[in-house]
C-alpha cells in the first residue's frame, strides 16, 4: 500500500504522518517548493500542538517523504487523499486548488487508484470531479473518487486524527469504499459508507449544526445580560437535557477560523444555487458577525468616548492552541476599537508573528505585563490557558483603569473582583 497526500496544511500534514505511523508508505505533496524544503528538515510552518513530534517519528519510521513533484509522489500509489483548501470566494467555496490538483493527479497517474477528497468540497458538484478525472486521466487507467471528510479541529487535530468519533466514506464503488475503510480499520468508531453527496452533507451539516449552537448560545447570552441573569447557569440547566448536551454552548466574541464562517456561507449559497434555501444558516452568520459589537459596546458603556483611551487584547488567534488568524474575532474588533479613535495593544502566546503581517494599526508585545501597561481597559479575546495565571495583582498596578471585558468567560471573575476590578463577560452578572 502506498499513499500519496496533496497538500501540507494542517490537515494535509496531520493525515500524512498518521498513516505514515502506522507503517504505510506516505509521500506528502506540495506544489510550493518552500514549505517541502523546510518540512524536509522537520520544520512545520504553522503551531499545531504535537504535529512537530508526530511528522518528525513518521520520519524517523523512513514512511514519510516530501515532494513537489507529482510523478514522484504518484509512482506505485495505491490511495491519493486530496487535502488542499477550499477558502471563501464570492459566498462560495473556491475550488481552484481541488481543480489544479485533481488535473495533476488524472494526469501523472499511470495505474489504477483512488483519489479521496478530503478537502470540504461544495454538495451537488460531484459529476464536475468526475468530468475532470475522466477528461484528464490517461485512457487505460481507472481512476475512482471517494470522499472521506475530515473533521480535525485545528490545536487538537493530532488526537482527533487518532481519535475520532466517526470515519465518513462517501462513494458509488463499494470496492473502494471498503479499501478506504481498510486504512481506519484499527479504528474504535463507527465507519459510515454511504454515498458521495450525503457523506458532504454529514460535514456540511456537523459544522452548521456546531455554528449554530454557538449562535444561539451568544444571542441567549445577550439576552441575559439584558435581564442581568447569568448565561453559565442558564447554559448548565440547559445543558443538563441529555437530548440537548452542554457542549459547544460555550458563549463568547463569536466563532472564527478557517471552517465555520467560510461553511456556512458555502452552504446556504450552494442551496440557493440548487433552489433550496438554508436561511437559518444565514441568522447564524448575521448572530455571529454582530457578537464582536457587543464587546464594544461593553467598553463603550464603560469608558464613554474611545478616542485616545488604550485598549489592550488578550489572545488574537480565532481561538487558543493555534496561531490561525482566519476569520479571528480579534480582527473585526481591533478594526471596530481604531474606527472609534482608540489605541489598540495586543498580546499572543503564538499568533503574533502572523498578526503582524495584517498590517493593523496594533502595538504588539511579547511581554503580556508590558502590554496592559496603562490600559483604560484589557478585553480577554481568546481563552489561552497562559491568561489564567498571570498576575493580575500586578497588572492591577500597572494598568490606568482596572477594567476586564472577557469575552470568554474564561477568567475568574471573583478573583478579578476582588482584586478591584471591575469585570464584565458576555451574559454574566
Ligand atoms: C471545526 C470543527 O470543530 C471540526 O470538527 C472540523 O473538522 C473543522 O472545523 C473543519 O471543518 O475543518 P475548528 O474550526 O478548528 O474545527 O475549531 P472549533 O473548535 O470547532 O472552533 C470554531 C470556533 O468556534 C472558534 O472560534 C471557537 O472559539 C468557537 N467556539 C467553539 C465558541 O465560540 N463556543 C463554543 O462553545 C465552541
Amino acid at each position: 500500500m502506498k499513499i500519496t497526500v496533496v497538500g501540507t496544511g494542517y490537515v494535509g500534514l496531520v493525515t500524512g504522518s498518521y498513516f505514515a505511523n502506522k507503517g504505510i508508505e506516505v509521500v506528502n505533496l506540495d506544489i510550493l517548493p518552500e514549505k517541502i524544503t523546510a518540512l524536509q528538515k522537520g520544520e512545520i510552518p504553522f503551531y499545531e500542538p504535537g504535529l512537530h513530534d508526530f511528522v518528525k517519528e513518521a520520519i524517523r519510521l523512513g514512511k514519510l517523504t516530501f515532494t513537489t513533484d507529482y510523478k514522484i509522489a504518484l509512482k506505485d500509489v495505491d490511495v491519493i487523499f486530496i487535502c488542499v483548501g477550499t477558502p471563501s470566494k464570492n459566498s462560495k467555496a473556491d475550488l481552484s486548488f481541488i481543480e489544479s490538483a485533481t488535473i495533476s493527479i488524472a494526469e501523472n497517474l499511470t495505474r489504477d487508484a483512488i483519489i479521496v477528497g478530503k478537502s470540504t468540497i461544495p454538495i451537488g458538484i460531484k459529476d464536475w470531479v468526475v468530468d475532470l478525472i475522466n477528461k484528464n486521466k490517461q485512457p487505460d487507467v481507472k481512476i475512482d473518487w471517494v470522499v472521506n471528510p475530515e473533521f480535525l479541529s485545528e490545536g487538537t487535530a493530532v488526537f482527533d486524527m487518532q481519535n475520532p468519533s466517526r470515519v465518513v466514506i462517501g462513494g458509488e464503488s463499494s470496492d473502494s469504499l471498503e479499501k478506504v475503510a481498510n486504512l481506519y480499520s484499527d479504528l474504535n468508531c463507527p465507519i459510515i459508507k454511504t454515498d458521495v453527496e450525503s457523506a458532504i452533507l454529514i460535514k456540511y451539516a456537523s459544522n452548521s449544526f456546531l455554528a449554530t449552537k454557538i449562535s444561539f448560545v451568544n444571542n441567549l447570552a445577550n439576552i441575559a445580560d439584558k435581564l442581568d441573569a447569568s448565561i453559565t447557569d442558564v447554559v448548565y440547566g440547559l445543558g443538563l437535557d441529555p437530548r440537548i448536551g452542554n457542549k459547544f454552548l460555550k458563549p463568547g466574541i463569536g466563532f472564527g477560523g478557517s471552517c465555520f464562517p467560510k461553511d456556512i456561507t458555502a452552504f446556504y449559497t450552494r442551496a440557493e444555487e440548487l433552489g433550496l434555501d438554508f436561511n437559518l444558516l444565514k441568522e447564524v452568520e448575521r448572530i455571529n458577525l454582530l457578537q464582536s459589537e457587543t464587546i464594544v459596546t461593553k467598553i463603550v458603556s464603560e469608558l464613554g468616548e474611545l478616542k485616545g483611551k488604550k485598549i489592550t487584547l488578550l489572545g488574537l488567534s480565532f481561538k487558543p492552541e493555534t496561531d490561525d488568524l482566519r476569520e479571528a474575532p480579534s480582527v473585526k474588533l481591533v478594526k471596530s476599537l481604531l474606527s472609534k479613535g482608540a489605541r489598540v495593544f495586543g498580546h499572543d502566546p503564538e499568533a503574533l508573528e502572523n498578526f503582524k503581517k495584517l498590517n493593523l494599526e496594533i502595538d504588539l508585545s511579547e511581554d503580556v505585563y508590558e502590554t496592559c501597561k496603562k490600559s483604560d481597559a484589557i478585553v480577554l479575546v481568546t481563552e489561552w490557558q497562559f491568561y489564567l495565571w498571570l498576575d493580575w495583582e500586578r497588572i492591577k498596578s500597572l494598568v490606568k483603569k482596572a477594567f476586564i471585558v472577557d469575552g470568554r468567560n474564561f477568567l475568574d471573575k471573583n478573583k478579578l473582583k476582588e482584586s478591584g476590578f471591575l469585570y464584565k463577560g458576555v451574559g454574566v452578572r
